[in-house]
């Protein structure tokens, strides 16, 4: 059996079972490790939830919670699925790259977290709705993250990469989100969080379907927050600015071959902070919204960017 509990400032987690005397007690930020409850931590807590820790079948306090994450298996995808693995909860990842994601499984699997690869194409209803039935029947956050860059005017774009992006980014949300919302609602509610850019809501130059993808997964989100708000369900967007990540990196190598340098250093420098976002800071906002404390919200986009979208440079 297993319990997590969150006792300010730290969580952590327990389990134990019938067969092992031991318990298994993680804090964050420390290594996964199997060990007697330590005594500081018993000492620490009130008799009662001493007791339950030293107990065999400990009660349910704070559930984990089974968690969705779309392009898991890179960059922001994988900052999120790290993070919220290390805080205890049940994650499971989908990715396209089967190699890519069961690298990235046994890894975090060999750092002692729960994590779960499934490959799928998320443009493949289908698809996504067989992989969605390996998870379990209660869904407390989907992170719809998977996407892919696109480099284009109007003039340029050629319909086939059109519909490759639009069928990636955009319709990507609508089959991940369909499949989830069952979930969702037997869980009693929950949270969705899909990945938008600022590109939704701002011109950016030669990103004409890109955005165009952006600017849906900013509408679905609003209409998924109205639709299912009686159902407990909330939805959110996050809208990045520019992120050190491999789609960067492969965004550059494709479209500036021989120039990477010279134009990395130009897009870090776009932002009024000076560099390019982490894919930690991102996976920060993206579990906050997925959490508890952000109960009150649904139907917003943040923006987070170093100051592109706000300040003047
Ligand atoms: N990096 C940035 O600067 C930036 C800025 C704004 C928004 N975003 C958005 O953040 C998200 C993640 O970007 P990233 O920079 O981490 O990219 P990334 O390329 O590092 O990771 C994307 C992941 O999605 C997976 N993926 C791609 N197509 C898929 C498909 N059809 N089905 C399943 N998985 C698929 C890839 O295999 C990869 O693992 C994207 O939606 C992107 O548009 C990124």
């Amino acid at each position: 059996m297993k319990i997590q509990l969150r006792l300010p400032p730290y969580t952590f987690q327990c389990c134990s079972s019938p067969f092992k005397q031991k318990s298994f007690v993680k804090l964050i930020g420390w290594r996964s490790h199997e060990t007697d409850t330590p005594k500081f931590l018993l000492n620490s807590l009130s008799p009662t939830l001493s007791i339950i820790l030293k107990s065999e079948s400990p009660p349910y306090i704070y559930a984990m919670k089974n968690i969705i994450i779309t392009g898991g298996a890179s960059g922001i995808g994988l900052a999120i699925t790290k993070l919220f693995a290390s805080n205890g909860n049940n994650v499971f990842f989908i990715d396209y790259n089967e190699s890519l994601g069961m690298e990235v499984e046994k890894d975090l699997f060999d750092k002692g977290l729960k994590v779960t690869f499934l490959q799928a194409d998320v443009s493949n209803l289908a698809e996504v709705k067989k992989i969605f039935e390996r998870t379990p029947d209660k869904l407390d956050v989907l992170v719809n993250n998977a996407g892919i860059s696109h480099i284009g005017n109007l003039e340029n774009t050629a319909e086939e990469d059109f519909e490759k992006v639009f069928q990636v980014n955009a319709k990507g949300v609508f089959t991940c989100s369909q499949a989830a919302i069952p979930k969702l609602k037997s869980n009693g509610g929950g949270a969705i969080i899909n990945m938008c850019s600022v590109a939704a809501t701002i011109g950016i130059p030669d990103r004409f379907a890109y955005s165009m993808t952006k600017g849906a997964v900013y509408s679905m989100t609003l209409s998924i927050a109205r639709d299912f708000v009686s159902h407990n369900i909330r939805c959110n967007s996050v809208s990045p600015g520019r992120i050190h990540t491999p789609f960067v990196d492969g965004f550059l190598a494709k479209n500036y071959p021989g120039q990477e340098k010279e134009m990395f250093e130009k897009l870090a420098a776009t932002q009024p902070i000076g560099r390019m976002g982490t894919p930690e800071e991102i996976a920060g906002l993206v579990y906050y919204l997925g959490s508890d404390e952000a109960s009150f919200i649904t139907g917003s986009n943040f923006t987070i960017d170093g100051g592109f979208m706000g300040l003047k440079v």
